[in-house]
């Protein structure tokens, strides 16, 4: 579904992706992790258009995205949740899950009622002011908002970060949720515990390229994950 092929990307003179090279198969759930500063940010806003490479190729659906503005990439399925959930602080909930269809049209009775079942809190809040929600019903908006246009494949940048465990509990089933129902995931997360155990397949970034891949298992297993990243 998704090609990563060898890109480079710079911040000026800061070389922040060396030859990056992945692939999502459709239908996986495959997580990014690495440590603060390792360019997983960076990898997912290069594939949603915010940011080019210089050099590489990005096929998405068998088609070169490389040069594709972002919202022609949200028309072809490919959604992006970014970090730190980037919704309207000022609007409400509806108002923002309204921003979420914009792309193909104003959201359908049909489609927000689909997003209120997935999360009902939304439903009870819907008229509240977003910036008033607290960071985990923010982080549910901000899903809502990309799900609204029904992505082939959906890109979470850290969706736990900030949250309480029973919070994060409740996003990483409603990411399970998502790719039982099909949805296709690239996870990018600092609790690689937990990633690791929902991805089908993992890839490592340590300061701009990958170290290491596997499947999920065989990355929670690795005495080099284990020291990084899993605390022993
Ligand atoms: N706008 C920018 N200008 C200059 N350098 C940047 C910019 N954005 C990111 N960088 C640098 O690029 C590198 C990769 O950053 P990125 O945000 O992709 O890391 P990350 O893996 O997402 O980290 P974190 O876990 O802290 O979110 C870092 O060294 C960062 O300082
Ligand atoms: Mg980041």
């Amino acid at each position: 579904m998704l090609k990563v092929d060898a890109i480079n990307v710079y911040y000026g003179k800061i070389h922040a992706l060396k030859d990056v090279s992945f692939e999502v198969q459709e239908g996986e759930v495959v997580a990014l992790i690495g440590a603060n500063g390792a360019g997983k940010s960076t990898t997912l806003k290069t594939i949603s258009g915010m940011l080019h490479a210089k050099t590489g190729s990005i096929t998405f659906l068998g088609e070169s995205i490389s040069h594709t503005e972002s919202y022609r990439l949200v028309a072809k399925g490919l959604a992006h949740v970014p970090e730190g959930r980037r919704i309207f602080l000022q609007m409400t909930v509806m108002e923002n899950l309204e921003m979420g269809a914009y792309i193909h049209k104003k959201a359908t009775k049909e489609e927000l009622d689909e997003i209120f079942d997935r999360f009902p809190r939304l439903k009870e809040r819907q008229n509240q002011i977003a910036g008033t929600l607290s960071g985990g019903e923010q982080q549910m908006l901000a899903m809502g908002r990309a799900l609204i246009s029904h992505p082939k494949l959906l890109m979470l940048d850290e969706p736990s970060m900030g949250l309480a465990p029973i919070l994060v509990e409740q996003i990483f089933d409603i990411i399970r949720e998502l790719h039982a129902a099909g949805t296709t995931i690239l996870l990018v997360e600092q609790n690689a515990e937990m990633a690791l155990q929902l991805a089908n397949r993992a890839y490592v970034l340590e300061t701009g390229s990958i170290v290491l891949s596997g499947t999920g298992k065989e990355l929670a297993q690795s005495d080099a994950i284990k020291r990084a990243y899993l605390g022993g």
